[in-house]
Parts: C-alpha cells; structure tokens; sequence
C-alpha cells in the first residue's frame, strides 16, 4: 500500500521517534515512512549503521526530516555521548528495515555501532520491522534472535510474504506502513507491563442450537471480554480471545470464535497450556437443547413445540482437574441483579477461582451490550476493589493493574 494514502495516526503526532535503519535494500521504502511521520508533526531522528548508508545517503533522510542523522558513535551531535543520546530522547523507537545482523547483535546486547548502541540506553517502547530474504527469516538463529527479543518487550511487526529482492517468493518483505504504523500506535499505548505473560480470555454468549438456523443465547454482548483482551494485548500480554462475539479485531490478540458451550469447553482447554491468567468474561448457558433437529423445524409441521432442556456443566468445574489449569491464576465474572458482594463471594468459592469481578446487571446505565461497566472485583484472599463506572476498556486496565500484584514476579 502506499503510504500517500495511509494516515498517521494521531498517537504518533508530536512524537520524538528514533528510526534506526540497517543495511537492507528496504531502507528505502523507510525513508518515506521518515517524512510522512516529519509531516504529520512528530519529530524524527534517524541513525544509521554503515551499511545502510551504503543504501541511502544520510543527506535524503536529513532532507526529509530536517534533522542531522547519526551514522557512528563517534559523530558529533551536539551531545557529548551520541551513544545514549537518542536512546535518551526518544519516546519511541522504530527499527526499519531490521537486517538479520542487527536482530542478532540486538538479542546478544552488542553496543557496536549508533543503531545497537542506542537500542542498548533506550528507555522508551521498541519496534522492529524486519526485512531479509526468506531463507534467512525462516533461520532458528533468526527466529529465536527475535523471539527473545519480543520476549524483552520488544514488539516485532512480521515481515509480509511476497516478491523479495532476490528474486524469491517468500516471507521477508518489509511490513506495510499501516502494519508498522499500527504497531507503533501499539507499543505507544502500551506499558508493558504484561510483557511475557499469557493470557486466555474468553467472551460473549454461547450459543446452543436448537435447529440448524435458531439456537438459544442470552444478552451477553462480549464487549467486556474484548476490551479486557485488548487491554492486555496493549499491556504486552500474548493474549488469546475465545468468543461467540464478533467485534473488530485488536492489534495482538489472537481470536479463536466459537459458537457452543461444548466449542468454548474444547478451544479452552487447548489455549490453557502455558497459560497465567485467565478471564472468564464468557456468559456460557446453563442450558442447552437436549436434541437439535438436524433440519430446520417448520412452523407449518409444528403446531406447538415444547423444548427439552439439559444443563451445561460449568466450564470452570469441568477443567478444573486439568493440569494446565493448575499454575492459572482465574478471575471469574458474575452478572449479579441483587447482593454483588454476597453471590461474588459465593460464587468464587464454588468455581475454585481466585477472583471475581461481579456487576450489578439490574442497572441500565452498564452491563450488557453497553459500553460501561461497574462493579467490584473480590479476590479469594478477602481484599475488595470497588470498580467505579468507567468504560469497559478502563475497568479492563483498573483489573489489570489489580491483578498484576497476584501474578508470579518476572
Ligand atoms: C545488496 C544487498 C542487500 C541486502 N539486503 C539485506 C536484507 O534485506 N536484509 C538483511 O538482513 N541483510 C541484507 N543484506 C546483508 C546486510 O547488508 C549485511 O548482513 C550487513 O552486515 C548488515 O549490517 P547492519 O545490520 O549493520 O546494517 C544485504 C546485503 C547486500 C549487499
């Protein structure tokens, strides 16, 4: 896509990014992504290995951004430690094109030219958009390089799979300007402080069929799951959504859609595995069909119809003897009308959980299919937060910021 038609979004006006560029041939295409950001109002500074000079010419990304750029460590820049200097500056960092030798020397904490030296004192959130020839992407050297340093915090934006400068087919093309853009916007957001950690979420109402095109649901609008999988994601979390619901997909979560309390039951069960925390922000039905017609029942074939209904298991009850489930730390949600504090507390006992956010369902103003929510939020070990009405994205941070204490220390 061309970046002429991709806005920059607004996160990333008034910004000081740094852009570090290695030696691949995509450095170009980073010189447009320089003075788009330039234009937008952030300010921009780029360094440069020596082997991306050989690429582009320090003056083109000086014209583009107004600023001198940095090509060693040794070069004046008006402050007399140009090796920290930007890593000091910047409130944002962008590594594009990121060769695989700059992975490397990166994950190793090699200090050897301005590009690593500055990543090495840099205090501020992390992108790095690699690009290489297929071969060298798909390398474990490289992988594991780059798995550990996303695992530091760092947020990797994959390279796209297409035409590559060799002459190949295959991934290691530099990522879009909207997939870098929008990573960037990510790590802004983001505080990482839940870097490294994996969480399961799961969302919406189950939907138990009663024929092939009716089936038996309840109100749940999913939101609340959403913005708790989104938040975590933002927070840097791995974070996997199970849901019925269909919301626009967040950057960093990866949504598993299932339909039936059954479906949930089994996508649950595979995602536990390394698993640290998880929400049960799902409505599941208590009760399904005990049949369902294998063809559509006709209202002209069925002058009335009593439904035969069995009960669901509850989902946490039935994985509770997992193994995986073990080392989770779960926060169960309870929509409540009556006595939060009371049916919370009970509730958290019967599901073995070691939290419970319940909300007050017979308030208009939030809950179901709303945008707010409100509520309390109990731990097993008897502390109580009140959970002000705020938007489900903000009680989703407020949760988190509760939770994070209970987690194992990193
Ligand atoms: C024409 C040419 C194109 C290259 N393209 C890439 C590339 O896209 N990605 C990459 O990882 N290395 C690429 N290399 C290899 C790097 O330039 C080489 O590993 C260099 O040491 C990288 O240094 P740096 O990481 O300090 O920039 C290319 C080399 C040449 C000569």
């Amino acid at each position: 896509m061309p970046l002429d038609s991709t806005p920059i979004p607004d996160e990333l006006r008034g910004l000081r990014i740094a852009v570090l560029v290695s030696g691949g041939i995509a450095a170009y295409k980073v010189v447009d992504l320089a003075s788009a950001l330039t234009q937008a109002g952030s300010e921009v500074r780029v360094a440069m290995t020596p082997s991306a000079t050989r690429f582009v010419g320090p003056p083109t990304f000086q014209g583009v951004t107004g600023n001198p750029v940095l090509t060693g460590i040794w070069a004046p820049v008006g402050s007399p430690e140009p090796h920290v200097f930007l890593g000091d500056w910047a409130q944002l960092i962008l590594v594009a094109p990121a060769t695989a030798n700059v992975i490397g020397r990166v994950a190793a904490g090699r200090s050897d030219d301005i590009v690593t030296a500055t990543l090495l004192a840099a205090r501020c959130p992390v992108v790095i958009a690699p690009a290489m020839n297929d071969a060298m992407w798909a390398k474990p050297a490289v992988q594991e390089n780059v798995s550990s340093l996303r695992h530091r915090g760092a947020a990797v934006v994959e390279p796209e799979t297409g035409h590559l400068a060799s002459g190949h087919q295959g991934a290691g093309r530099l990522a879009s300007p909207p997939a870098i853009l929008a990573a960037m916007v990510h790590a802004i957001r983001s505080r990482y402080d839940y870097a490294g950690r994996r969480v399961v979420v799961t969302a919406g109402g189950t939907r138990e069929p009663i024929d092939p095109v009716r089936f038996i649901s309840n109100y749940s609008s999913g939101k609340m799951g959403f913005a708790l999988a989104a938040a975590a994601a933002d927070r840097g979390a791995t974070v996997t959504l199970i849901t019925t619901a269909n919301h626009p997909e967040h950057h960093g979560v990866s949504v598993q859609r299932v339909d039936t309390s059954a479906e949930m039951l089994a996508e649950l069960r595979s995602q536990l595995s390394g698993a640290e925390l998880l929400f049960m922000a799902a409505a599941v039905g208590d009760f399904r069909p005990a049949r369902t017609a294998t063809r559509k029942i006709r209202r002209e074939e069925t002058p009335s119809l009593t439904l035969e209904l069995e009960p669901i298991g509850d989902l946490l009850a039935t994985v509770a003897g997992d193994e995986a489930l073990a080392g989770v730390f779960r926060i169960a949600f309870a929509a409540e009308d009556s006595e939060l504090d009371k049916k919370g507390v009970e509730k958290m006992k019967r599901k073995g959980v070691q939290g419970i956010v319940a909300n007050d369902i017979s308030r208009r103003d939030i809950g179901f299919g709303s945008d707010y929510n409100a509520g309390v939020l109990l731990f097993a070990d008897g502390s109580r937060f009140e959970l002000e009405k705020a938007t489900k994205r903000e009680m989703s941070d407020r949760i988190l910021d509760l939770v994070l204490p209970h987690l194992k220390k990193r």
